[in-house]
């Protein structure tokens, strides 16, 4: 394994003022994205939109990666360069999801297990071969009655351990994420507690796997009442609960932590995010890896006139300017912006 090249590679995803793009929906995902803002979802679609993103002008100084679903990662601009190259000409990190959804965990009424693993090395080379630096795969654990299980985390944290070695064992920084779904009716403090174990429970695993930390990074959901709990997201609470989750459950050699948006409102997303940084230092670096937050008023303003892309990229450029401040702790604070908000399952 070669350590210090996915030390590096860790470092400069969590680097400071820069932050990841999570554009890696999948078709069926898009599909019901694209469904609620009326645009038809082809290969040619979503391959439009996703290049309205990456050639927002300036938007390679302030994401460190993007993470590509498998079709995309093969897409080109419509002058016929791969996507690929396109990133890397521009110092931005090539990623790849690699989990391939999720299935019923059966037994376990209302719980899943990301799947994928089988297929994982021959993917994972070929990947690589192609220009990856970094992987990703996603976990979901849904509070409710009675669950999450002590199997349902242990069968997840066992295929995201493996995932994590196999892909160290091809140059390729895996970050992992046991998304804690934000459906629900749970308190915040249950969120935070199911989190604890979440983490306990993954780092011993992943230790158990020889997976190498500092070469690793985690995504996370931020400590939230469940969404139908009718309780309010209150930011500082929201920080300081997350904060104490991560430092107190999250080993201090990881190599960066970042956070996903997971269905809250984009205004909550970065104002949340702004008052996590502010209350740092924090052991590892700290920032954002979004997909809907960033996106959705882009998606919005793309969709109402396609004939002028400029407006769109106007709007994502907008959408980086407030994420980056918000690493850094200083983001002017803003009202919720109101976003469509969907199931944290669906992504
Ligand atoms: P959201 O920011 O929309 O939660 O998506 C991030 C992601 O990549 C989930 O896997």
């Amino acid at each position: 394994m070669q350590t210090h090249i996915l030390e590096e590679t860790a470092k400069q995803l969590v680097a400071p003022g820069k932050g990841i793009l999570a554009a890696d929906e999948s078709s069926a995902s898009c599909q019901k994205r694209f469904d609620s803002v009326g645009v038809e979802c082809t290969e040619e679609t979503r391959r439009e939109y996703r290049e309205v993103l990456l050639t927002t002008p300036g938007s390679e100084h302030a994401l460190s990666g993007v993470i590509f679903f498998d079709e995309t990662y093969w897409q080109t601009t419509a002058s016929g360069k791969p996507f690929r190259e396109f990133l890397k000409e521009r110092g931005v990190l090539l990623g790849i999801k690699v989990d391939q959804g999720l299935v019923d965990l059966p037994g376990f009424p209302g719980e899943k297990l990301s799947q994928g693993l089988d297929s994982l090395p021959e993917r994972i080379t070929k990947y690589h071969t192609a220009g990856a630096k970094f992987a990703k795969w996603r976990s979901v654990i849904q509070i409710g009655p009675d669950i999450p299980t002590e199997e349902c985390i242990g069968a997840n944290t066992f295929v995201l351990s493996r995932y994590a070695r196999i892909c160290q064992d091809h140059e390729i920084v895996p970050i992992v994420e046991p998304e804690v779904l934000f459906d629900g009716t749970h308190t915040s403090d249950c969120a935070e507690e199911v989190m604890g174990h979440v983490f306990d429970m993954l780092f011993r695993t992943m230790r158990a796997f020889r997976v190498h930390l500092p070469g690793a990074v985690l995504k996370t959901s931020m400590v939230l009442p469940g969404k139908n709990s009718g309780l309010p997201i209150v930011t500082e609470e929201v920080a300081t609960r997350t904060v104490r989750v991560l430092h107190e459950h999250v080993p201090s050699e990881l190599g960066g932590v970042v956070f996903l948006s997971g269905g809250q409102m984009s205004g909550d997303a970065f104002n949340n995010l702004n008052a996590i940084a502010k209350m740092g230092p924090h052991p590892w670096g700290v920032t954002f890896s979004y997909s809907r937050a960033l996106q959705d008023p882009v998606l919005k303003q793309w969709a109402g006139n396609r004939g002028d892309k400029e407006l769109a990229k106007h709007v994502f450029s907008r959408q980086l300017d407030r994420a980056i401040a918000a690493t850094s702790g200083n983001m002017k604070r803003e009202g919720s912006h109101d976003t469509f908000v969907t199931s944290g399952q669906d992504l």
